[in-house]
């Protein structure tokens, strides 16, 4: 029995913004009992600023979840309690790893409820973090949006979230109109699948062109030394100051470390979406296509680091089985490759959707360069002329990147920053069935990470054979001159 094609409701999903909620994100709990929180989320950057956030917070009580009502309260709640939690574990000179009950013990239990784990994730920065500036105009639009809550209160850091909530809401209506195109190949209808496959098509170019506003309003270097900072997880960090993790104290005595990665783009659903529905498969990080069984089975043997796969856990419960079931239906790609010989119209719309998409991860990945590997050796260099005191006196995210243990890192079976992006982008395009297409887009490309346009040329200096562990969003890398970074995850 072929399975049934799901139901956007079943999974909590809009089909108008995709896994953006329905009902828009509260600016307020309406039940006054959590004034209190309300009033920490109102002063939330002077908090962080004066370093008064963890005594405010060793002070709150402990609020029950009895007074939240409907999902869309639980979401701000948590939301609001993971702003908090990073505040409080980063928002000082060295991190803490204890979390008070007064966040921990309602936090436990909303995130029960909503099926997320306990630390930030790119549900709380940015699918259940935005309001419409003009309630009458569209969500989809990057210029009628503004954030609920930020660590730094700056425009770029606003800007951040936001560039991913216009990309989520533009690339909603792309979901149901995929499962038409499901419903359309079963029934092999190719007319339909062909036109759902050029708006497919169409819409995500209009993502390439959001993601790329990137650059407009958020600054590389502050993304790096303030924003991501707060962004941080627990796991990996013992560069950053928590070697164990965090302890999320629920006043039980029982609670123990944890680790988990922090917030990052790779939890979002749409883009995993878009990967199945296309039949695209992104293999364990360093796996070739063509790799003889021999090697897969060496490499099962070690740990998998399929990342991609691994941030499902990061998302909403409903959302990630969404994703699950969605992947024993999807059925385009073999419906386009059984009939590619003699439906171009069809093959060419089914081709545009992955050189659109790998245009994506490309656009990304000059992101990841200019964000993170450029800053990240800006920093080494800054690092290197400061002095130890200066250094000593703050520890966090940003000043972590310093020499690792090379074999360490290495010993982890991990895999490179920049070429794990890049495996994803050429894994995008493998599926494609015009000759000229898997032509085009298989061309070799030019290596981003020496001598290009952001990085500038290497000197000398730089070029030291250097491995530095570096923080990317969810991933722990280590940042090589020569091949990118290492994932620590
Ligand atoms: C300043 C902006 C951004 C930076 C610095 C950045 C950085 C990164 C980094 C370091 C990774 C590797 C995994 C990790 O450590 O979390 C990653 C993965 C990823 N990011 Fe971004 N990112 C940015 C914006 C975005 C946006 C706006 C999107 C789209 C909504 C996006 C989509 C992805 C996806 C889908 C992955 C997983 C790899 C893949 O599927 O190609 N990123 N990003």
């Amino acid at each position: 029995m072929i399975p049934p094609i799901p139901i956007l409701a079943d999974y909590g999903i809009s089909p108008e913004h995709g896994f953006l909620p329905d009902v828009l994100p509260l600016t307020r709990l309406p039940d006054p009992y959590y004034n209190k929180w309300e009033a920490v989320a109102a002063n939330l950057q002077s908090l962080i600023l004066s370093k008064r956030l963890r005594g405010v917070i060793d002070r709150l009580p402990v609020l029950s979840t009895i007074g939240l009502e409907h999902d869309a309260e639980w979401r701000r709640a948590y939301m609001l309690l993971t702003f908090f939690a990073h505040g409080y574990i980063w928002g000082g000179d060295t991190p803490q790893e204890r979390v008070p009950p007064s966040i921990s013990a309602p936090l436990l239990k909303i995130c029960e409820h909503l099926e997320v784990p306990p630390v930030s994730t790119y549900a709380a920065s940015v699918l259940w973090n935005f309001k419409p500036l003009f309630v009458d105009e569209n969500i989809d639009d990057l210029d009628n949006l503004a954030t609920l809550t930020t660590f730094t209160g700056s425009l770029d850091e606003s800007w951040f979230y936001l560039v991913s909530v216009a990309i989520e809401a533009r690339g909603g209506p792309i979901i149901p109109l995929m499962l038409e195109a499901v419903a359309a190949a079963r029934k092999g209808d190719a007319a339909t699948v062909t036109r759902c496959l050029q708006g497919f098509a169409e819409r995500l170019d209009d993502l390439g062109e959001l993601l790329h506003r990137m650059h407009e309003m958020c600054d590389p270097s502050f993304f790096y030394r303030r924003i991501r900072t707060f962004l941080a997880g627990s796991k990996n960090m013992a560069e950053a100051g928590l070697p164990n993790g965090v302890i999320w104290d629920d006043g039980t005595g029982k609670s123990d470390y944890v680790q988990y990665s922090g917030p990052s783009n790779a939890q979002s659903s749409l883009i995993q979406f878009f990967d199945i529905i296309l039949g695209i498969e992104h293999r364990p990080t360093g796996e070739k296509a063509d790799a003889p069984e021999s090697d897969r089975e060496g490499r099962m043997r070690g740990p998998t680091h399929n990342f991609i796969q691994d941030m499902r856990r990061y998302m909403p419960g409903p959302h990630a089985r969404f994703l699950n079931d969605i992947s024993s239906v999807a059925n385009i790609r073999q419906f386009v490759e059984s009939r590619a010989q003699t439906d171009r119209p069809l093959a060419l719309a089914y081709d545009a959707c992955l050189a659109m998409l790998r245009s994506f991860r490309d656009i990304h990945i000059a992101i990841v360069t200019r964000y993170i590997i450029l800053p990240s050796r800006e920093n080494r260099a800054r690092s290197r002329s400061r002095s130890p005191e200066v250094v000593r006196s703050r520890q966090n995210l940003a000043t972590a990147s310093k020499n690792a243990a090379h074999k360490k890192v290495k010993g982890t079976g991990g895999t490179a920053l920049i070429p794990f992006l890049k495996q994803a982008r050429d894994e995008t395009s493998e599926p494609a069935v015009e000759k000229w297409t898997q032509k085009y887009m298989n061309r070799a490309t030019r290596s981003t990470g020496q001598n290009d346009f952001f990085l500038g040329k290497a000197s000398e200096e730089e070029v030291v054979d250097e491995p530095v562990v570096e923080h990317g969003l969810a991933g722990t890398w280590n940042i090589d001159d020569d091949v990118g970074g290492i994932c620590l995850y």
